[in-house]
């Protein structure tokens, strides 16, 4: 039987499939370490919770509108005026089974078969599976360390041809934490106004900040910027959310209905009492986001901290979300027990299995010198993983 060649051609996401086995090995009784995480270890706050306990009893459990509920729009449209200065009406904003979601359907509305997507390396893992199931191509766009992996005019400019249609912007970047400042945003701005480029800028982790860089959303600084980004958001990470599948997306009038069209048929509504779930993590208290936040940075301090004393270790310095890619190219080439180790997926998968420590492989993100570890985890966690690894970096010759 052939099956669709799409879907055969299609990797399974790897940091979903790592998380699941470090999971596993933890029920089979082995004292797992896991740094895979790519989601808070802390429950939904409980203001949150009950909001969509009080849904359920109001029988708020039927179909929605396939683009969202209109409260649930009015406070998304809210949050974009008073925290990123933008302007959007109803018609604009389209609310989703995730960002994921939304981001699925933004290339599906966008794309025509070879139309080109430029990616930055490292990317998140879905990025290029999704575009190519929109019949589009990624083109990743491979920038350096002494840029921070960012996005260069140069690269840019290497990576550009006729059927370049859009690019990613992702900031605060996953995998490695770095942060656009609005002058690196502004070069990016320019670059698509002069060649015609959509911008889809992923803002998934815009609250998750912890140096003295500030979220700036490519969308505010220009009438061009605005009208040609598409915005991507949503609760899962700042609220900690991740199980409830609520992400939102802001753009043209356009985009917006040809999205909403695709998800009425894919999906219909996303969950109705997640929605109302969504619309108290919105309009409420936010001291528990902002516990959160505290708690991550001191993590990460702690965490970057320690890996920089560690010889032969170095990393990427994480300005937000809630990763660090260590760089692992002093044990490429080398051995343990015997065994070389070509690339990241041979060290993660020897680090797990010697010491149960369990890490996102970079050649997840497309690069092969890295591994991203996830400080969404207790304190205790990060000291005891990170004593393990040295321990386990002693051992390779
Ligand atoms: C960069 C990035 N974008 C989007 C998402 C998807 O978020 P959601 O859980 O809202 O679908 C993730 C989740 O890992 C992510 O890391």
């Amino acid at each position: 039987m052939i099956y669709s060649r799409k879907a055969e051609q299609l990797s399974p996401s790897l940091t979903l499939s790592i998380t699941a086995k470090a999971k596993k090995m933890k029920t089979e009784g082995l004292d797992v370490i896991g740094f895979g995480a790519g989601e808070p270890d802390f429950n939904t706050p409980e203001n949150i919770q009950n909001a969509a306990i009080e849904a359920i009893k109001k029988g708020m459990t039927k179909y929605t509108p396939a683009s969202g509920i209109s409260e649930l729009k009015d406070a998304i449209i809210k949050k974009f005026k008073v925290d990123n200065d933008l302007s959007y009406t109803q018609s604009q904003i389209i609310v989703s089974t995730g960002a994921k979601q939304c981001l699925a359907n933004v290339f599906q509305a966008l794309l025509n078969p070879g139309d080109e997507v430029l990616v930055p390396v490292p990317y998140w893992v879905s990025y290029p599976e999704l575009i190519k199931l929109a019949d589009g191509v990624p083109v990743f766009v491979t920038s350096d360390k002494e840029h921070n992996y960012k996005f260069t005019l140069e690269a840019l400019n290497k990576h550009l041809t006729k059927n370049t249609k859009a690019i990613i912007i992702n900031s605060p970047n996953n995998p490695t934490g770095t942060v656009y400042t609005k002058d690196e945003l502004m070069i990016i701005a320019e670059f698509c106004k002069a060649h015609d480029i959509i911008i889809i800028s992923d803002e998934i982790y815009e609250k998750l900040i912890y140096g003295n860089e500030k979220h700036v959303s490519i969308a505010s600084l220009s009438q061009d910027a605005y009208d040609r980004t598409i915005v991507i958001n949503g609760v899962s990470k700042s609220y900690a959310m991740t199980g409830w599948r609520i992400g939102y997306a802001a753009g043209n009038e356009k985009i917006i209905k040809l999205m909403s069209n695709i998800q009425s048929h894919t999906t219909s509504n996303p969950n109705s009492i997640a929605q109302y779930a969504a619309l108290e993590a919105l309009n409420g208290s936010h001291d528990k986001v902002d516990f959160m936040i505290n708690e991550f940075k001191k993590r990460r301090n702690y965490m970057v901290g320690r890996i920089n004393t560690i010889n032969n270790l170095s990393c990427i310095n994480p300005e937000g979300a809630f990763y660090v890619m260590i760089n692992i190219s002093n044990f490429l080439g080398k051995t343990f027990n015997e065994e070389e180790i070509k690339d990241s997926l041979d060290f993660s998968r020897l680090l797990l299995e010697d010491e149960k420590v369990a890490v996102i492989p970079g050649d997840a993100f497309g690069v092969s010198d890295y591994i991203r570890l996830s400080y969404a985890t207790s304190m205790e966690n990060i000291k005891e993983g990170l004593n393990r690894l040295e321990n386990f970096i002693q051992k390779i010759k």
